[in-house]
């Protein structure tokens, strides 16, 4: 059923709990994630990548979400994710998504403010905005392994939200969630997750609008169970769900080509791997 996604939040908060939101490149995947929200009964976010929505294919992905979400019998939101561009933001809303994270992390301060205050005035009031502060490190769409270059830069922790910004940030953006760099990464980590909960605590007493944990995938659970104690409400995942996904493809490919190019029944795993990530991830977030 179609939701307000900070209200979907700020409820889930009110009964000690976080709602995750999971990246979904196709329909397949979307499917899996709702199915395992109406079985737990928990409301849920769908998350489109901004090199999705500046496609029209990926805008006609962002239709079916907007009737999938609408028909499932627990709250679902489509949130358009990490949009730094004011059109693909536009397209996305005229294609369904209710929600954009408006993303000016990388920009300086006084830019970032300004993309959230131009994305509130293209999209208008109904649009549930999130903003993001401190820059978080790794790529959204791929995970390198720690050995590959490109992890380096996934490691770095530089670019920390910076606390004493975000009473200023929050009040003259008006935005209705908040993104925030403590450590976390897209991608994976190199060793075990370093979260700074010291920064967390610092920034979650400086504002009342529920935080968003970005890069949880490789957070171990015991840690993301504590994320809504300090008022962090929903946490998005991507690369562990992918993980899954395409170790089941690969394990079961060739099996099923030799049963006929099976892909049905290919799809059927698919759909199983993520629908047990998605609903072991609402357990964890929701217990
Ligand atoms: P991970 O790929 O690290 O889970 O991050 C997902 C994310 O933050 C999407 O916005």
């Amino acid at each position: 059923m179609r939701t307000q996604l900070d209200q979907l939040v700020t409820s889930a908060l009110q009964q000690g709990s976080a709602v995750p939101a999971f990246t979904c490149y196709d329909f397949t995947t979307a499917l899996a994630v709702v199915g395992a929200a109406e079985e737990s009964g928990r409301g849920v976010i769908l998350l489109v990548a901004p090199k999705t929505a500046a496609t029209p294919n990926g805008l006609r992905l962002i239709a079916a979400l907007r009737g999938l979400a609408d028909a499932a019998s627990v709250p679902v939101a489509v949130q358009l994710d990490h949009a730094s561009d004011l059109q693909v933001m536009a397209d996305a809303v005229g294609a369904g998504a209710d929600s954009v994270l408006a993303d000016g992390s990388s920009l300086p301060y006084e830019d970032n403010v300004a993309l959230v205050v131009a994305a509130r005035e293209l999209l208008g009031a109904d649009v549930v905005l999130e903003a993001e502060l401190g820059g978080l490190a790794g790529d959204e769409d791929r995970a390198f392994s720690a050995d590959q270059p490109a992890a380096e830069a996934g490691v770095s922790v530089a670019g920390l939200t910076d606390s004493a910004q975000v009473e200023d940030f929050v009040a003259r953006t008006g935005a209705q969630l908040l993104a925030v760099a403590v450590g976390n990464v897209h991608g994976k980590y190199k060793g075990e997750p370093q979260l700074r909960w010291d920064v967390l605590q610092d920034i979650a007493v400086r504002t009342h609008i529920p935080l968003v944990l970005h890069g949880a995938s490789g957070i171990p659970a015991e840690e993301l169970v504590k994320a809504a104690a300090m008022n962090v409400g929903k946490v998005n995942f991507n690369t562990e769900l992918r993980t899954g996904v395409l170790a089941t493809l690969q394990e079961q490919l060739p099996a099923h080509r030799a049963d006929g190019e099976n892909l049905q029944a290919l799809l059927g795993h698919w759909n199983r791997s993520a629908g047990e990530f998605a609903g072991a991830t609402l357990a964890t977030l929701t217990r």
